[in-house]
């Protein structure tokens, strides 16, 4: 679709002024910038997660700006998924119940999966981000890679028309990171829409766009190949001549 995403002169006072962009389905797409320049915020409200002090947000041609916080939390819960940096699963609970857990949340309103239905959705997200295995560990007994693709697969369980993240890679070693990039990458040749704000331009270089948010505005932008064509090389020093440009 185009403009799933259509962002028009948000502000939230005193942090983000007038930024206005639009993504299409498909889309993946990184936000960089300095420390405090905004980029959780910026995250925050499009995310319908705050309510912004200006502007409006689209999605899939639906204004969710202005919208009541319970309608917001509905289309939190069915439509946008968030990846966070520091992953937030429960403790009590084991991977595989905190994969399925916004799924019962979900289905309490819709009962439109059955339990049964959900356990092999879960399963089949697992198994793509190869972390099949661990369902029946704690949150404890798995490595920071690990976990952060299981957030990847609570995230999708409720097949969202937009998946956000907010450094997602921020706490990983190099290794842990590279593979959860695979797996957004994974997920963005499916068709899954991506936005994510990054800090590493390794990270954002695997994406197909990146924007560059100063003071709370965009200024800059630059366009890349679609994810996983040409070599991760000459993406790298592409991304790395533009970030000097704009005094990264
Ligand atoms: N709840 C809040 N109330 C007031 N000011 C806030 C709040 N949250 C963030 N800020 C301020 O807003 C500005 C932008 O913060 P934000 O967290 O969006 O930046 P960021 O670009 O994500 O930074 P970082 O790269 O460090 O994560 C900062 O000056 C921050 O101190
Ligand atoms: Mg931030």
């Amino acid at each position: 679709m185009k403009n799933l995403l259509r962002v028009e002169e948000l502000c939230r006072e005193p942090i983000l002024d007038h930024i206005s962009f639009t993504m299409d389905s498909g889309e993946m797409a990184a936000i960089m910038g300095p420390s405090g320049s905004g980029k959780s915020t910026l995250l925050y409200q499009v995310a319908g997660m705050d309510q912004p002090t200006g502007g409006k947000v689209y999605l899939g041609g639906k204004e969710i700006t202005g919208l009541s916080e319970d309608e917001r939390a509905a289309i939190r819960l069915q439509q946008i998924g968030f990846v966070f940096q520091q992953m937030n699963m429960m403790g009590n609970l084991n991977i595989l119940d905190n994969i399925l857990l916004p799924a019962l949340e979900e289905n309490r309103v819709s009962h439109s999966r059955s339990k049964k239905e959900l356990q092999k959705e879960a399963e089949e997200l697992m198994q793509k981000l190869s972390v099949a295995e661990l369902g029946e560990r704690s949150i404890t007994q798995v490595s920071g890679g690990q976990l952060q693709r299981a957030c990847i697969c609570r995230s999708m369980i409720n097949r969202p028309e937009i998946l956000f993240a907010d450094e997602p890679t921020g706490a990983l070693n190099k290794s842990a990171a590279a593979e959860v990039m695979d797996a957004f990458v994974k997920l963005n040749h499916e068709g899954t829409t991506i936005l994510m704000v990054t800090h590493d331009s390794k990270v954002a270089s695997r994406c197909s766009r990146i924007l560059y948010l100063l003071d709370g505005r965009i200024c800059g932008e630059l366009l890349l190949q679609k994810p996983g064509t040409g070599t991760q090389k000459q993406r790298e020093e592409t991304v790395n001549e533009w970030l000097g440009k704009m005094g990264w």
